[in-house]
């Protein structure tokens, strides 16, 4: 395991709904999470981020654990309610925030990996119709210049967007996630309205402020694979793939959406005007680097009452405590699909994790045994990859801490530490004491390179 060139990034990540909390203080406003966990039903016990792992105010000591885990980055994204909590209106002292804990970050000799938008969209940009109307892409961009001018000279890299495909069609087409809405034309649309402020805000980087920092964007990228080879079946998992996966890869390296998606939404879409001239090229601007999240394989099988005709099949693969199949070998299939069909860019596996039931023991120790079997398989895959010259430039693990896990509440445990929500204190868990041990087993290998 410690094949890890003496360049290779590990990290943790996280994002600011999830930890944070804060939720008044700062002059930060509300987000559609904010409004969406408190509707009923929509959350797993009625759980909301309000208080989350009230990083807000407790980053220095968080901070004091990346270091003491010895990783080399660390990835958090930026609450856009904190930086504009009205249209036009920017607030200094949400920037302050960042800017303490970037600081903070750089003199415990840790590389910030920035992600602009990690759904938190604020509820003032949600009632003027969000994602779904175009301006969204102007209120982005004013938001990431902000950021890119306050923030530029002390990250090391920028991601836009994390995970497009949860912010549009799981948010505006599945409805699990905020807003909660289910259309699918207004998924689609999203995801086009998503996808240009990404182009936008590379070139707004790039051009307009001549910044050498490396940018990119993150998907969530679920490799599908076909319950049997019926023609049926096969189809299932080629409609699965251009719903989950092609749909996002296709516009960011090809400059086009792939036909045969557009076919099938177009009983649905009645009108695709809303991608209008010069779009797709800028959809397709070229980055520094890929990001992927990648968590598990889907298989699915032809279900002829399904919009898309696929369904999710039974898969007799062991699996997290989300259900989802530990697949390490899927992981190292994707990323050769990705060097075939769409990038040579540097790929940073920007997030890669599990959950399990934890339990803490009297004594504070958490022996998390499903985790870290877990995180040292996907860790020897990317070992692997990098000896077959798949040019990984990192791999940041999912998760640092407990934390809000969506519409699953605090019920799902991702952390490498343990959080007691109660008392707020932070544990070592059994992987995050291993993780250290794989890091700096590299870190030794570094020196013996250097
Ligand atoms: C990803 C999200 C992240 C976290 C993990 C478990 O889809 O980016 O915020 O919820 O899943």
């Amino acid at each position: 395991m410690s094949n890890f060139s003496k360049e290779f990034i590990f990290g943790t990540a996280t994002s600011s709904y999830q930890i944070e909390g804060g939720f008044d203080q700062g002059g930060r406003s509300l987000s559609i999470w904010d409004t969406f966990s408190e509707t009923p039903g929509k959350v797993v016990n009625g759980d909301n981020g309000r208080m989350a792992c009230d990083h807000y105010n407790r980053y220095k000591e968080d901070i004091q654990l990346i270091k003491e885990l010895g990783v080399d980055s660390y990835r958090f994204s930026i609450a856009w309610p904190r930086i504009f909590p009205e249209e036009g209106v920017y607030n200094e002292e949400g920037m302050d925030f960042y800017r303490s804990l970037l600081d903070e970050l750089l003199k415990a000799g840790i590389k910030p990996v920035v992600t602009l938008y990690h759904w938190d969209l604020p509820m003032w940009a949600y009632n003027k119709g969000g994602w779904i109307n175009r301006d969204s892409v102007n209120w982005f961009l004013e938001f990431a210049e902000v950021c890119f001018r306050e923030l530029d000279r002390y990250v090391d890299s920028w991601i836009t967007h994390n995970e497009p495909w949860c912010a549009s069609f799981l948010s505006y087409h599945l409805g699990h996630h905020a807003p909660g809405h289910r259309n699918i034309e207004e998924g689609v649309k999203a995801a086009h309205h998503i996808l240009l402020s990404h182009g936008k805000a590379v070139e707004l980087l790039k051009t307009d402020l001549n910044s050498q920092t490396p940018i990119g964007i993150t998907l969530n990228l679920t490799p599908v694979y076909a319950k049997t080879t019926s023609v049926n079946d096969q189809l299932a998992a080629n409609n699965a793939d251009g719903y989950t996966n092609r749909w996002f890869l296709d516009p960011i390296f090809k400059g086009s959406y792939p036909h045969d998606m557009m076919n099938l939404f177009s009983s649905y879409v009645h009108d695709y005007s809303f991608i209008q001239e010069g779009d797709m090229a800028s959809i397709a601007v070229e980055c520094d680097f890929f990001g992927i999240n990648y968590y598990n394989r889907s298989l699915v099988e032809y279900a002829s009452n399904e919009n898309f005709l696929f369904i999710g099949s039974h898969s007799d693969y062991e699996k997290t405590g989300m259900g989802w199949d530990v697949s390490p070998n899927e992981f190292k299939e994707l990323i050769y699909r990705l060097r075939m069909d769409y990038t040579n860019l540097p790929i940073f596996i920007t997030e890669n994790g599990s959950a399990y039931d934890d339990v803490l023991e009297e004594d504070g120790s958490v022996h998390d045994k499903g985790r870290t079997d877990y995180l040292e398989k996907h860790i020897q895959a990317v070992s692997e990859l990098q000896q077959e010259g798949m040019n990984i430039g990192g791999y940041f693990l999912w998760s640092l801490l407990d934390n809000f896990e969506w519409a699953f509440g605090y019920e799902k445990r991702f952390g490498i530490f343990y959080v007691d929500f109660t008392t707020q204190q932070r544990y070592w868990k059994d992987s995050a004491k291993r993780y250290k041990e794989i890091v700096a087993s590299r870190s030794v290998h570094k020196e013996a390179v250097q």
